[in-house]
């Protein structure tokens, strides 16, 4: 069975169903993504942007700062997508004196390519090696590759996590890296609850068409039968829990028959929500809390000036 149809099956045993956001990024869904980073109400893509840009040399210093002068630097970068914002950083990064490499994973291939292209046109003389994998396999790169890493985490995925979940994960990435390798993750902070929910219910409609994608992708590619025009794109803030998450939420009664799962239905009520992601928003005690039970210690803070955002440097503890 394949594992998208794996994966149908199990959150849709669960109350509410439930379908990962890593499942987004097909083609369609990383081109629409790169529209999202561009939409006004939009505003994480472009705050860490300007971040690097006005602080991007004392980024770079602060990354590069474990690894001896002359030795080699592996960025390490998860999630990379179309690489726009960490261009500018592996250019303040050429600027150190380390020898600099940089390996890009993403779970999307044509987003990796298309990364890969343009960085041999900017970037000429910088060894790439994109990775077409889920996190999982940078993990792997991390624990096996010899020299300073400098592992990146930007744009506030870390948010696609739930609490428990991203302590345990930044736990995992923290276990293989020495003292001479740094962290640098990507948070956006809580502001005014209504500014966060509109970044997530476009007046264009493409994050709607990006969560619409889901049902489109499990249609093409496990032989699903969603009826598309009934679904509603609904997002919703907690702003004392900082969770932003999506919703699909069915306008009526509808049963789904999966081809493969050997023709298997589910019933879906009239109204019902189907979770499809969530994007935590955090405080800077959250991070630091979060940081400190994954056994790593921040090193430095950027935010923008209006505090809409932080990129964080962190090193093992100790
Ligand atoms: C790429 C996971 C950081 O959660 O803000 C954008 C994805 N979803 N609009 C986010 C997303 C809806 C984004 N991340």
């Amino acid at each position: 069975m394949n594992h998208l149809a794996e994966h149908l099956a199990q959150g849709f045993s669960q109350t509410p169903k439930t379908l990962s956001s890593k499942y987004f990024y097909d083609a369609t869904g990383s081109r629409l993504f790169q529209q999202i980073m561009g939409l006004p109400e939009y505003y994480p893509t472009r705050t860490e942007l300007a971040i690097f840009q006005a602080q991007g040399a004392a980024i770079g210093r602060a990354l590069a700062a474990g690894a001896g002068a002359g030795q080699p630097l592996a960025v390490v970068e998860l999630g990379a997508g179309d690489g726009l914002k960490t261009k500018l950083l592996l250019r303040e990064l050429q600027n150190q004196p380390v020898a600099l490499s940089y390996v890009p994973v993403d779970i999307s291939p044509s987003a990796l390519d298309e990364l890969a292209a343009t960085l041999r046109h900017e970037l000429p003389t910088l060894p790439t090696e994109p990775l077409a994998a889920e996190y999982g396999a940078a993990l792997t790169t991390l624990a096996t590759r010899p020299g300073a890493k400098a592992v990146l985490f930007l744009g506030s995925n870390i948010g696609n996590f739930t609490p428990a979940e991203q302590v345990v994960f930044l736990r995992e990435l923290a276990q293989p890296l020495t003292a001479a390798d740094r962290l640098l993750v990507g948070f956006d902070l809580r502001k005014d609850p209504r500014r966060i929910r509109a970044a997530y219910d476009d007046a264009q409609g493409v994050t709607a068409a990006f969560n619409f994608n889901l049902l489109h992708r499990l249609n093409a590619e496990v032989g699903a039968d969603f009826q598309l025009d009934a679904w509603q794109h609904f997002p919703d803030y907690n702003p004392s829990t900082g969770a932003m998450r999506s919703w699909l939420v069915s306008r009526r009664a509808q049963t789904v028959r999966v081809a493969a799962l050997a023709g298997q239905t589910f019933e879906i009520a009239a109204w019902e929500a189907i979770q499809t992601e969530s994007s935590y928003k955090f405080t800077l005690l959250q991070i630091a809390e979060l940081s400190a039970g994954a056994g790593l210690r921040v090193v430095e803070v950027f935010q923008d000036e209006a505090g809409d955002f932080a990129d964080v440097v962190l090193a093992v503890a100790g």
